[in-house]
């Protein structure tokens, strides 16, 4: 998988993508970065990427320029790469997209800085997408978490096991509680349950724990999540023995 990054600030990807599970992505040629100053394709002796916007009203827009000979250039080369703008107003990135988009060969990501951009960039990418619901500096760290969040989805990323099926939004829910030893910490006991070895009851009360999380704290998540008939019934009978139903 492939990313190129337009960017007005490429020292911000560098840390981050050196860290370890990503870091060791790029090093075994699972994934590529490759970062492109949007500054770069700016013209002129001061390569000025902004302007103030026609009609006034306060900020910087970014001017489209620099950031559509940035996405010509790599076009050039790569007219199968999907263009993909980093902004407030873009697509919810849910779970859902971010294994749409690990389908994907290879990504230009664009980073959107100040006050927004040049509505005619708009016309160039093939999708707009968002991180969610409040508002950034710039479209920097929107596109490391773009990144992270698919290159974990990548075989080989994660190591032997692989992203899971139990992980949150896999399935549609929030996951169920984890615990490690010790068995009691400080007063706090690991639930009976998951030391009986009864792995089908463990399964059951995962699921059990799954449901009331989601129900908890994202009941928004439970008329998406394809909930099975025997679901429906665990979450009555959570619903019912919390007293609110
Ligand atoms: Cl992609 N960019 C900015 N600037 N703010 C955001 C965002 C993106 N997604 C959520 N907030």
């Amino acid at each position: 998988m492939i990313f190129d990054i337009l960017t007005l600030f490429p020292e911000m990807f560098r840390s981050p993508l050196e860290g370890s599970i990503i870091g060791k992505a790029c090093e075994a040629g699972l994934i590529q970065v490759n970062l492109f100053n949007i500054r770069d394709y700016a013209e002129g002796k001061h390569r000025v990427t902004d302007d103030y916007p026609y009609g006034g009203g306060k900020g910087m827009i970014m001017k489209p320029e620099p950031i559509i000979r940035g996405i010509e250039v790599i076009q050039a080369d790569n007219p199968e790469a999907r263009v993909i703008l980093m902004t407030p107003q873009g697509y919810l990135l849910r779970q859902e997209l971010v294994k749409k988009l690990a389908q994907q060969p290879h990504l230009v990501l664009i980073c959107g800085r100040y006050e927004g951009v040049d509505e005619r960039v708009r016309d160039v990418v093939d999708e707009e997408i968002s991180i969610g619901d409040y508002v950034l500096t710039g479209g920097e760290l929107a596109a490391l978490v773009v990144i992270d969040a698919i290159a974990r989805l990548i075989p080989g990323v994660l190591g032997d096991e692989g992203a899971s099926e139990d992980d949150s939004f896999a399935q549609g829910l929030l996951e169920y509680p984890q615990y490690t030893r010790p068995r009691e910490f400080a007063g706090r006991k690991v639930p009976e349950i998951l030391l009986s070895g009864d792995h089908l009851a463990i399964e059951q009360w995962r699921k059990q724990e799954a449901l009331r999380r989601t129900w908890e704290r994202r009941s928004d998540l439970l008329s998406q999540a394809g909930l099975s008939e025997g679901d429906h019934r665990i979450l009555d009978e959570l619903k019912r023995s919390s007293g609110t139903e």
